[in-house]
């Protein structure tokens, strides 16, 4: 079973892919965390995308999809794949559907957060996420036990650099220009389930749950 969450900065894509991966045992892939993971362990990877990711924009496709697909690949053998933040644009959710199409394989369904700015704008101002494993944390609506430290690890929570006022703002701009084309693809694919993002972590992981399990997934 492969998934896709597709949203703005700040949708919840990542606190939902860790809800329903963990419910319906599926194994969350995030683009971005790989890509962070890549610049903590100073890989030549992660070199050439930092910039990219500090100033807001997308990485050059041509590091982010071998990156992406090599992990698709690998982990083919598991129950599915929550997609997270890939693909980001129509050259990479092309590039996906033939890949995949070459292993006799599919995308099933493609969940849409869909979440105002002014949320967007609150939740990644309050964001700090894990250093180690990524877990996204907020300051007011989902704090840690233990202030500053990971419930899940233990390791140190930091704020990311992309969610100074200035990254933000180009995040949701480069958002609108070149991801969100890809409700349309997937809309016109008839493989795009919308959700309301708004509500609490749970009650939207139910609301993402009961779509999928409605359309027989
Ligand atoms: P990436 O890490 O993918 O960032 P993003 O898409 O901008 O999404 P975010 O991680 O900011 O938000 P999210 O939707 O996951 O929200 P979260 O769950 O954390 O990408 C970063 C960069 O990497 C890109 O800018 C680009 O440079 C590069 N990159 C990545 N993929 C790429 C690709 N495919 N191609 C090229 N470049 C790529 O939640 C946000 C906050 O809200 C948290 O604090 C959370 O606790 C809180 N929250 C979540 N849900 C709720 C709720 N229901 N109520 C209240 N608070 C909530």
């Amino acid at each position: 079973m492969y998934i896709i969450f597709l949203g703005a900065p700040g949708a919840g894509k990542g606190t939902q892919a860790a809800y329903v991966a963990q419910k319906l045992n599926l194994l969350h892939l995030a683009a971005g965390d790989l890509l962070r993971q890549e610049i903590e362990g100073g890989t030549e990877l992660g070199m050439k995308a930092e910039s990219y990711m500090e100033k807001g924009v997308l990485a050059p496709d041509s590091v982010v999809m071998p990156m992406v697909l090599q992990r698709i690949s690998d982990a083919e053998a598991e129950s599915g794949i929550i997609l997270d933040g890939f693909p980001r644009n129509l050259k990479q959710a092309e590039t996906l559907d033939q890949a995949l199409t070459q292993r006799g394989k599919a995308i099933d369904k493609v969940v849409h957060i869909n979440v105002s700015e002014e949320e967007l704008v609150k939740r990644l101002s309050g964001r700090r996420i894990c250093r180690s494993c990524q877990m996204p944390y907020h300051v007011v609506s989902s704090p840690p036990q233990v202030q500053d430290s990971c419930d899940r690890c233990g390791s140190e929570l930091y704020r990311r650099p992309d969610d100074s006022v200035e990254a933000v703002k180009k995040r949701l701009e480069v958002y609108s220009t070149e991801t969100a084309p890809l409700i349309d693809y997937y809309s016109r694919a008839g493989k795009l389930l919308t959700i309301d993002g708004e509500g609490d972590v749970g009650e939207v992981g139910e609301r993402i749950i009961a779509a999928l399990h409605g359309e027989g997934l």
